[in-house]
C-alpha cells in the first residue's frame, strides 16, 4: 500500500519486472537487488564526518559587525517560521566552535563541514565596499582550530544566507549580477582561507535555494514567482558555480591544490511499477529535475534534455513564446561543462514515482512541469520531518545512478541524516542508529558496485534551527538544550553508534555490529539524567544570576537608606 504525497490516487501495485537488458554505463531501472545487511570495510582513507551551517548553528546575527542576511530579515517576519523563532542565537556556535571540536575529536571524525556566512564578512555582500575583519578572524579561527585537532574542514561558500542587501537592490538570486558578487566573495574566500582549505563547495542544495526561495516561497526571500522564478535563480546559480570554479581553476588551483564542487540534494524517486516504462521514465524525470537540474549542466555542460522537453512543450502550450526554462548559450554551455572536481550529495529519503498528466491551461509551475506524483509506502519509517522516509535502498539506487549519469565522479555525501520531533527529549535515539547503519551499509554497497564515495557526512552535528520549521526538527548527533542560557549539548546515543562505525571503518562482523546498539544504549541512559536535570541547572542559573544580585542589591540599598535615617537622628 502506497500514500499519495500530493492528491489521492490509484494505490499501484509495485511488480517486479524482468530486468530489461541496458548497456553497462547505463543504469539498471529494473533491476533493484537489495540484498542483506553487508559486513566489510571502507576502502582505506574514507573520510567521515559530520556537518552544520552558518545560520542555522551560529546564531550571533548581529554581533562583531556581521551583516544581515535575507534568513535574518525572513525570520524577523512574524508567520514565516514555526512559532515565529529565529536562527539569532541558535546553537551559539559563533562563541562555542572550540567546544564543538572537541565533540568532533571525540568522535575522532576526519572532517568537519560548515559554511561561511557571506554577509559576517562582506556585510554589504560586496567586497568593493567593506570586508569585516572580526568576521574573517572566527573563521581563521575556527578552521586553524580543526587542523589543530588534524580534522579536514570541508568549506561551503554559500548554505541559503544571502546578504539581504543583496536582495533588496538586486532582486538577489533573480539578478545575474550576482554572479559575479558571489565570485567576488568566493575568491576572496580563496585568498584568505585557501592555504589551509583544500575542499570547497560553491552551492549547498541549490534545488531549495530556487525552488523554496523564489517559487513556493517558504524559505527566504520568500518570492512566490510560479513557474519562472525558481528556474531564473537555478540559471544565475549554475553560472555563478561555474565562474567561481574558473576562478579557482586558474588562479589559485596551482597554488593551493583543492577542489571546487557543490553539493546537490538528491532524494531518490522509484518507479512504482517497474515493468510500466511510463513509470520508470515519470521516475527519472523527477530524479532529473531534482538532482539533473543542476548536476546535468556542470558534468555535461546543459539542462537534462528531459527538463527542456517538459518546460518547452508546457510553456508552448501556454502560449508563451519561449520556454520558462532558460537557455545556455553554446559558448555558456562550454563554460559550464566541466565544472565540478568533486559531487557534494545530500540525500534523505525516497518516493515512489508514478506518471501523471497535468493540465497545462492554468497556471505554470515547477512541480506541474514535471508531470508526476509522488507516493510513499505508509510502512517506511518516519520518525521526525513529515517529509523523511527511512529507506535505505534508495540511497544505493541514487548513487549507482550518478556513476552512469556523470561518469563516475568523485562524490562527497555532503549531508544525510534524520531528524526528531521538538517534544521528544529521548537521547536514546534508537531510530537514529538504525538509519544510520543503514544507510552507511547501502553507500558501503554501492561503493562495492564501483561508485567512487570518498566521504560521509552524518547531518548534523547539532540540533540547530531547521528553517521554516525553526527548532521543531532535531537532526543532531548531540542533543542542544535550546532553553538553556548556556546551550548545554548532550551526545545522543547514535554518538556512540556512529563512534563505532567510525573507529571500525564500517562493519566488521555480525557479533560485534549487534553489540553497538546494546552497548550505545546503555551510556545513552546517564545523558538522559543530565538532561532531566537541566530543568533544576536552569533553575539554579537563574537562582545565582538573577535572585542573588537582586537580593544583595535591595539589601545594599537598604543599609544606605537605614544608614541614612540613623545618621540623620544623631544629627
Ligand atoms: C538540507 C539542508 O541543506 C539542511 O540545511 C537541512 O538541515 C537539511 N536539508 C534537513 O532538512
Amino acid at each position: 500500500m502506497l500514500r499519495c504525497i500530493e492528491r489521492p490516487i490509484l494505490v499501484h501495485v509495485l511488480v517486479l519486472a524482468l530486468c530489461v537488458s541496458a548497456g553497462d554505463d547505463d543504469f539498471h531501472w529494473t533491476k533493484n537487488e537489495r540484498g542483506p545487511f553487508h559486513y566489510g570495510t571502507f576502502p582505506t582513507g574514507f573520510s567521515w564526518g559530520a556537518g552544520s551551517s552558518a545560520y542555522q548553528t551560529e546564531g550571533a546575527w548581529n554581533i562583531d559587525g556581521k551583516g544581515m542576511s535575507i534568513w535574518d530579515a525572513f525570520a524577523h517576519t512574524k508567520g514565516k517560521i514555526y512559532l515565529n523563532d529565529t536562527g539569532d542565537s541558535s546553537c551559539d556556535g559563533y562563541y562555542k566552535f572550540k567546544d564543538d571540536v572537541n565533540l568532533m575529536k571525540d568522535m575522532k571524525l576526519n572532517h568537519y563541514r560548515f559554511s561561511i556566512s557571506w554577509p559576517r564578512i562582506l556585510p554589504n555582500g560586496l567586497k568593493s565596499e567593506h570586508i569585516n575583519e572580526k568576521g574573517m578572524k572566527y573563521y581563521d579561527d575556527l578552521i586553524n582550530h580543526l587542523l589543530d585537532n588534524k580534522i579536514t574542514p570541508i568549506v561551503t561558500l554559500y548554505h541559503w544566507d544571502l546578504p539581504q542587501v543583496l536582495e533588496e537592490r538586486y532582486g538577489g538570486w533573480q539578478n545575474i549580477s550576482m554572479v559575479n558578487y558571489f565570485n567576488d566573495f568566493a575568491n576572496l574566500c580563496f585568498e584568505r582561507f585557501g592555504n589551509r582549505v583544500k575542499y570547497w563547495i560553491t552551492f549547498n542544495n541549490p534545488w531549495s535555494v530556487a525552488v523554496e526561495g523564489y517559487e513556493t516561497g517558504e524559505h527566504a526571500p520568500g518570492l512566490k514567482l510560479r513557474g519562472t522564478g525558481a528556474y531564473k535563480a537555478a540559471h544565475h546559480i549554475i553560472k555563478a558555480h561555474a565562474k567561481v570554479w574558473h576562478t579557482y581553476d586558474t588562479q589559485w588551483r596551482s597554488k593551493q591544490k583543492g577542489f571546487v564542487g557543490m553539493s546537490v540534494s538528491a532524494d531518490w524517486g522509484e518507479p512504482v511499477d517497474l515493468s510500466n516504462q511510463r513509470d520508470i521514465e515519470a521516475a527519472e524525470r523527477y530524479v532529473q529535475f531534482y538532482m539533473g537540474w543542476f548536476a546535468t549542466p556542470i558534468f555535461n555542460g546543459d539542462y537534462p534534455q528531459v527538463m527542456k522537453d517538459y518546460v518547452g512543450r508546457k510553456s508552448a502550450q501556454q502560449g508563451l513564446g519561449v520556454s520558462r526554462l532558460p537557455v545556455f548559450s553554446p559558448q555558456e554551455k562550454s563554460y559550464v561543462k566541466g565544472t565540478c572536481d568533486f559531487l557534494g550529495i545530500g540525500h534523505f529519503t525516497t518516493r515512489y514515482i508514478t506518471q501523471k498528466n497535468y493540465p497545462s491551461g492554468r497556471g505554470s509551475s515547477y512541480f506541474t512541469d514535471r508531470d508526476l506524483v509522488e507516493l510513499v509506502d505508509p510502512r517506511w519509517p518516519d520518525p521526525g520531518s513529515e517529509w523523511l522516509y527511512s529507506v535505505p535502498w534508495g540511497f544505493r539506487r541514487l548513487l549507482n545512478f550518478i556513476k552512469t549519469q556523470y561518469g563516475n565522479p568523485m562524490i562527497y555525501v555532503t549531508e544525510n541524516g534524520v531528524s526528531e520531533k521538538m517534544q521528544c527529549t529521548e537521547l536514546c535515539d534508537d531510530w537514529r542508529m538504525l538509519y544510520f547503519r543503514d544507510y552507511i551499509n547501502e553507500m558501503l554497497k554501492a561503493i562495492n558496485d564501483g561508485v567512487n564515495v570518498k566521504g560521509y557526512t552524518a547531518w548534523s552535528l547539532l540540533d540547530k534551527f531547521e528553517w521554516d520549521e525553526g527548532y521543531s526538527e532535531r537532526f543532531g548527533l548531540y542533543y542542544v538544550d535550546f532553553r538553556s542560557k548556556n546551550k548545554p549539548r548532550y551526545p545522543k546515543a547514535s554518538v556512540q553508534y556512529y563512534k563505532r562505525i567510525i573507529s571500525s571503518n564500517g562493519f566488521p562482523n555480525q557479533r560485534e555490529v549487534e553489540s553497538w546498539k546494546r552497548k550505545a544504549g546503555e551510556l545513552c541512559s546517564s545523558s538522559n539524567q543530565l538532561l532531566a536535570a537541566d530543568p533544576l541547572i536552569g533553575h539554579m542559573e537563574m537562582v545565582s544570576e538573577i535572585v542573588v544580585p537582586t537580593v544583595c542589591t535591595l539589601c545594599i540599598l537598604l543599609s544606605a537608606v537605614f544608614l541614612m535615617f540613623l545618621l540623620r537622628i544623631r544629627f
